[in-house]
């Protein structure tokens, strides 16, 4: 994948985020005359020990996440963080901070994504 490649490891969970590019873009109108590709960041990978699972680790890991795309948005114009849930029982994980369908005409696609005007609130409270 192309782009910058971070982890960031708390002993017992760790997240990596590499650079996006959106061919297609989400169905947001806002979005629409945008030059293409365009640049977001992705959750590769996100995980928690199953032993310290339920006590918040995979929140800060999220919102660290959030907050470093933030900081690349500043850079180069990212439309947000996007996330393919590993299976469809993590979606409800991902939709309580807001994340949306990558593309809500297309329901086999499991895509996520938490558009930077989210993040922007998020990393803000
Ligand atoms: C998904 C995962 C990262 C969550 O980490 P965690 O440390 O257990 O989550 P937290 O304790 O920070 O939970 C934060 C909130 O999310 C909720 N939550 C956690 N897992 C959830 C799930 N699968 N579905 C819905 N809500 C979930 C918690 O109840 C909590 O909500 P609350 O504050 O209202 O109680 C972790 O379960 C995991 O590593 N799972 C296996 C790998 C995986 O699926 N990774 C995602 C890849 S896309």
């Amino acid at each position: 994948m192309p782009g910058f490649r971070t982890s960031e490891d708390h002993g017992f969970g760790y997240h990596t985020l590499t650079g996006y590019s959106v061919t297609i873009p989400p169905a947001h109108r806002d979005y629409k005359k945008y030059p293409h590709p365009l640049s977001a960041v992705k959750l590769a990978r996100l995980a928690v020990d199953l032993s310290q699972q339920g006590n918040g680790l995979g929140e800060r890991l999220l919102i660290d996440a959030i907050y470093r795309t933030v900081l690349v948005a500043k850079q180069i114009s990212a439309i947000g963080l996007f996330v393919d849930p590993m299976t469809p029982e993590v979606i409800p994980f991902y939709q309580q901070y807001d994340f949306l369908p990558a593309d809500p005409s297309d329901h086999s696609r499991l895509e996520m994504w938490l558009p930077i005007e989210t993040c922007l609130e998020i990393v803000s409270t």
